[in-house]
C-alpha cells in the first residue's frame, strides 16, 4: 500500500512549502524591481495562468494518476521517456546539494545575530568570516569550517524532516509553512513603519508600463513562475503520487499557486521597505544596493538589521527572526527535492525507503562538499545558473510534448476534471501543448544568445564547462542510463523476494 498524506491540508501545505522558498524571498522582489516594478505583476500573472498553473496541475495529476514518481510515471506514458524523469530527479539532487549549503549559512547568521558578528560590515563578514572566499573558482583552498559544519546541520535537518516520508513531512510542514509567513508579516509591520519605507515601496511598485513591451521582461516572468512553483524537477509529481484517487487536484493547484504568488509579493514588501530605510539612513540609492540574489539576504539585509533603532537586543531579535524565516522558507523546498529523488528510486527499485533516504542524504552531502570550499560560492553560482536554466527549459519542453501530445492533454484533463471542483476547459490543452513549450522555447533562445554574447558572471570558459555543461551532461547521461536498469518489479526472482518483504 502506497503512503498517503495525512490529510488534504497537509498535502497543500507540503506543496506550498516546496514552492515557497528562497526564490520568493529574494528572486521575486529583485525580478520585479528590474523588470518594470509594479507593472511586472501583469506578465507575472499572465505567466502564472498560462503556464505555471497548467504545469503544476499537470504534474500533480500525473503523479496521482500513475501513483509513482516522475521516472516511473513518464515510463508508463512511454517507456523511452523514463529517462526524462530520471534527468529531472538528478537535477533535484544537484539542487539539493547546494540548497542545503545556503540553508547552512542561515544557521551561521542566526548565531551571528546574537553575537553581532557582522557589526564590522556585513559584506566583510559574509565573504571573509563565513565563506572565506578565494580569488576564483580555480582556487579551491580547502574547506571553510563554519560553512562545512552548518551544512552538515542542514543535511541532518533535511534527513530528520523526511525520515518517515510523508508522515514526518506532514508534521513538519505545519510549522515550516506557517512560521515564515508569520515572521514575514511581523518583519513587514516593523519595516513599513520605518522612515524611508514608503520611498522603498515606490521603487518596488512604481509601474513602468513600457517594460511590458520588452520580451526580456516576459521571459523573466515565465522563468520566475517556473522556478517558484518548483515544477519540472520531479518534486510535484512525487508529491502528487501520495494523493488518494478522489482528491480535488484542480482546486488544490489554485490554492498552492496563489499562495506562492502572494508570499512572493509579501516578501517584496518586506525587502523594499527595508531597502527604503537603508536608503534613508545611509544615503545610498537603492539602485546601487544589492537587491537580488544571495547578496540581498546575506549582505544587504544584515546591514539593514544592524542599523535598526532600538539597540543590540532588538537587532538580535530581528536578525534571528529574519534568518529563522529564511531557514524555514528553504528547508521544506530542500526536503521536497530529496523526497523527489527518494520517491523516484524507491518506486523503481523497491529499495528500503529509510536506507535509500540515508544514502541520498550522504551522497548529497558528499556532492555538496565542493560548495563549502573557499571557492564554493563561485561553483554554487555556476551550477545554480545552469541547472535552473538549461535543465529546466529542456525538461519543460520535453515534458509538455510528452504529456500534451504523446499521452494526450485531453485524457489528463478529463482525468483531473472528474474529481476537481474547478473544471478546466479546452484552453488548458492549448496551454500545455502550445503556450508553455513556446514560452520555454522563447526563454531558451534568449538564454543561448545571452550566453554566446558573454560568459555568465564573467567566469572563465573552462569553469563554465566544468560546473555548467559537465554537470548538465552528467545529469543527462546518468539519467538516461538509469532508464536501462531493470526495475525491481520486472525481475521475477525478485518479485518473490518482495512477497517475503510484504
Ligand atoms: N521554488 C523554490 C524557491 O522558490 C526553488 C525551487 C526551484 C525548487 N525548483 C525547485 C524547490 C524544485 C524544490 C523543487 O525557492
Amino acid at each position: 500500500m502506497r503512503d498517503r498524506w495525512g490529510s488534504r491540508t497537509i498535502f497543500i501545505l507540503a506543496a506550498i512549502g516546496s514552492a515557497v522558498g528562497l526564490g520568493n524571498a529574494w528572486r521575486f522582489p529583485g525580478m520585479a524591481y528590474q523588470n518594470g516594478g509594479g507593472a511586472f505583476l501583469i506578465p507575472y500573472f499572465v505567466a502564472l495562468i498560462t503556464a505555471g498553473i497548467p504545469l503544476l496541475l499537470m504534474e500533480i495529476s500525473i503523479g496521482k494518476k500513475f501513483q509513482a514518481g516522475a521516472p516511473t510515471a513518464f515510463g508508463r506514458i512511454h517507456r523511452r521517456f523514463e529517462g526524462l524523469g530520471w534527468w529531472a530527479v538528478l537535477t533535484s539532487f544537484v539542487i539539493a546539494a547546494y540548497y542545503t549549503v545556503i540553508l547552512g549559512w542561515s544557521f551561521n547568521y542566526m548565531w551571528a545575530s546574537i553575537t553581532q558578528a557582522w557589526s564590522g560590515g556585513a559584506a566583510d563578514y559574509f565573504q571573509k568570516s563565513i565563506l572565506q572566499i578565494s580569488d576564483g573558482p580555480g582556487d579551491i583552498g580547502g574547506f571553510s569550517l563554519p560553512v562545512l559544519v552548518t551544512m552538515v546541520l542542514a543535511w541532518i535537518s533535511v534527513w530528520w524532516c523526511v525520515r518517515n516520508g510523508v508522515h514526518s513531512v506532514g508534521k513538519v510542514v505545519k510549522w515550516t509553512v506557517t512560521l515564515p509567513v508569520v515572521l514575514m508579516i511581523f518583519l513587514g509591520i516593523r519595516t513599513i513603519t520605518l522612515p524611508g519605507a514608503i520611498e522603498g515601496l515606490n521603487y518596488y511598485l512604481k509601474p513602468d508600463f513600457n517594460a511590458l513591451l520588452d520580451v526580456k521582461v516576459w521571459a523573466a516572468a515565465y522563468g520566475q513562475v517556473f522556478f517558484s512553483l518548483s515544477v519540472l524537477f520531479s518534486v510535484m509529481i512525487a508529491y502528487g503520487s501520495f494523493l488518494p484517487e478522489d482528491s480535488d487536484t484542480t482546486t488544490d493547484t489554485m490554492i498552492i499557486a496563489f499562495a506562492d504568488a502572494g508570499i512572493s509579493f509579501l516578501a517584496g514588501l518586506v525587502v523594499f521597505t527595508t531597502l527604503g530605510y537603508m536608503m534613508h539612513t545611509s544615503g545610498v540609492a537603492i539602485a546601487d544596493m544589492s537587491i537580488s540574489g544571495l547578496g540581498l539576504a546575506f549582505v544587504t539585509y544584515p546591514e539593514a538589521i544592524s542599523q535598526l533603532p532600538g539597540g543590540h537586543i532588538i537587532q538580535a531579535i530581528f536578525g534571528l527572526m529574519f534568518f529563522l524565516m529564511l531557514f524555514t522558507l528553504g528547508i521544506d523546498s530542500a526536503f521536497s527535492l530529496v523526497e523527489g529523488v527518494v520517491t523516484g528510486l524507491v518506486d523503481k527499485f523497491r529499495w528500503n525507503r529509510s536506507w535509500t533516504l540515508l544514502a541520498v542524504c550522504v551522497a548529497g552531502f558528499l556532492g555538496g562538499l565542493i560548495f563549502v570550499t573557499k571557492a564554493g560560492l563561485y561553483w554554487l553560482d555556476i551550477v545554480d545558473y545552469f541547472t535552473n536554466n538549461f535543465n529546466l527549459i529542456v525538461i519543460g519542453i520535453i515534458e509538455c510534448l510528452l504529456v500534451g501530445w504523446i499521452y494526450g492533454s485531453e485524457k489528463i484533463r478529463t482525468y483531473f476534471n472528474e474529481t476537481g471542483t474547478i473544471k478546466f476547459g479546452k484552453w488548458w490543452d492549448a496551454m500545455i501543448r502550445f503556450v508553455t513549450p513556446l514560452a520555454l522555447l522563447g526563454i531558451s533562445i534568449m538564454w543561448i544568445i545571452q550566453n554566446i554574447k558573454e560568459n555568465y558572471g564573467g567566469y572563465e570558459t573552462k569553469y563554465l564547462i566544468l560546473g555548467g555543461w559537465l554537470v548538465v551532461a552528467i545529469t543527462i547521461i546518468i539519467g538516461f542510463g538509469l532508464m536501462f536498469l531493470r526495475s525491481r518489479e520486472a525481475a521475477p526472482e525478485q518479485i518473490t523476494e518482495m512477497g517475503v518483504d510484504a
